[in-house]
């Protein structure tokens, strides 16, 4: 008879440990080992490589015929974009992000418009708390069950008798099995819940959507290997004070990982954003200065992103530099390169960055706008609102050609803008466009483009 085997995993980064020890020494962390039981007494274990069944053999690549995956559109346009086209049919999809953020509103609003069959099981929520999230949501689909379980044995049953083409659990963080002893939300519990829903869907072909909560660093909580063992894993982030969600893909087996979803949180539920650009643009009047115009690039799609910057007379010694949705130390580097290359004092004054709509840009094309924000602010003369930027700034104070440009350009002629500045190392192919493409090499010519005529 097997014994009762237990073992000692890290809570934060799921390192396993054959006794208990004060601190992690995968992730450093302190008191954060805990003694789990990962297999009960009685249970079956493996028998060594010669009881298997030989029902397995190795095939050469040419004779394996390859077939379009089979793929579940969600009726919802953002979420299919990111997942390549739908959901796939026996994929596992995991579905990370902040408390609040809009996580079960999201597949609670999807298991709703679908027009297939859906189970979608709740350990966090009761039945009534659905319902009046549902009626908030204006939706209803008569093939949507509601089941409030957080055992995987008693969802399977259910999922036999009913036979659902979707199924979502909300969350895997709730889910218990009765094959180990430790309790729900621990790691092991996490990783075997999580392989049984695995085995359920390709052995059933039914997509599943696991919701999954992350930790305080942002990382999924649970060990790493969960986001291994599932196929697609989904971030929806976004400050919970902005009104913007945005879906992104972490890992995608069945698509890439560049698309990008975005929503707005209504009383009503998630509103699909389909023309990004035009929210991100805020109204204002003409002559408002310290903000520019950046025509960047979230994964495949353009967006037209507006940095307000503004630059004022340190008032204490040393001059304060702060952003929000931008990289800090790339802003003290422009601010650098402004001082040294093109004799902008900078150095006794604070400066302000902001991307306006609680966005994150990472996109270097971002660099001429922010360069232009900041210098708009200092000299108190504002950029005209229909001038676009997209170029990377180098520390030489060069102006340096960034990647897709022609797409960039098509977007902000799209909108209405009636000059681009761009690298003059850009490679623009199409002559015809309707918006004036104004190339540049160096910082001093961007400044007196802008500011000298
Ligand atoms: P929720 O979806 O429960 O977040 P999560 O599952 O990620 O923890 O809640 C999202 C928040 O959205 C909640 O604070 C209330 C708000 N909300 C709306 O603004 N409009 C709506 O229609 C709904 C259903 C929720
Ligand atoms: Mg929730």
């Amino acid at each position: 008879m097997a014994k009762t085997k237990t073992t000692f995993f890290c809570q934060n980064c799921g390192a396993q440990f054959p006794k208990w020890v004060g601190k992690c020494s995968s992730c450093n962390e302190w008191n954060t080992i805990v003694e789990e039981v990962i297999q009960k007494e009685d249970s079956k274990s493996w028998k060594g490589p010669n009881k298997e069944k030989k029902n397995t053999k190795a095939v050469k690549l040419g004779e394996i015929t390859a077939v379009n995956e089979e793929r579940i559109g969600t009726c919802n346009n953002e979420l299919n974009r990111v997942l390549g086209g739908g959901l796939v049919k026996g994929s596992v999809v995991l579905l990370g992000g902040e408390p609040g953020i809009g996580k079960s509103t999201l597949l609670l609003q999807i298991a709703l418009r679908m027009k297939n069959k859906v189970l979608y099981v709740s350990g966090e929520e009761s039945m009534t708390q659905i319902k009046l999230r549902a009626d908030r949501l204006e939706n209803s689909n008569e093939n949507c069950l509601i089941l409030t379980e957080t055992k995987t044995q008693q969802i399977f049953t259910i999922a036999q008798e009913t036979v659902p083409e979707v199924i979502v659990i909300d969350s895997i963080q709730t889910l218990h099995t009765d094959y180990i002893e430790a309790s729900p939300g621990s790691i092991s519990q996490i990783r075997e819940t999580t392989s049984e829903l695995i085995k359920y869907a390709k052995e059933t072909d039914t997509p599943v959507i696991l919701i999954g909560h992350i930790t305080k660093e942002g990382n999924i909580a649970g060990p790493k290997i969960l986001e291994h063992m599932v196929d697609v894993v989904l971030q929806f982030e976004g400050d919970r004070n902005h009104t913007y969600r945005i879906l992104r893909a972490q890992k995608n087996r069945f698509g890439s990982t560049a698309e990008l979803g975005i929503y707005e949180m209504q009383h009503t539920g998630l509103r699909e954003v389909d023309n990004p650009s035009e929210i991100l643009i805020s109204e204002k009047d003409a002559d408002l200065t310290g903000t520019a115009i950046s025509a960047t690039l979230e994964g495949m799609r353009p967006l037209m992103i507006e940095v307000q910057s503004l630059v004022s007379t340190a008032v204490y010694g040393t001059p304060q530099r702060s952003c929000t949705g931008y990289n800090i130390k790339r802003l003290n580097m422009l601010l650098a390169v402004l001082e040294k290359r093109a004799g902008f004092k900078l150095g006794a004054k604070d400066v302000f960055l902001n991307i306006a709509g609680g966005l994150r840009v990472e996109d270097p094309a971002i660099d001429l706008a922010v360069v232009s924000a900041v210098l708009s602010s200092n000299n108190e003369i504002s950029i005209p609102q229909d001038i676009c930027f997209a170029a990377e700034v180098g520390l030489a104070g060069e102006i340096r050609a960034i990647s897709r440009v022609e797409q960039r350009i098509q977007e902000a002629e799209k909108l209405g803008f009636k000059k681009i500045i761009v690298s003059k190392f850009s490679k623009i192919a199409k002559k015809n466009y309707n918006i004036e493409i104004l190339k540049v090499s160096k910082i001093e010519e961007v400044a007196s483009l802008l500011f000298l005529d």
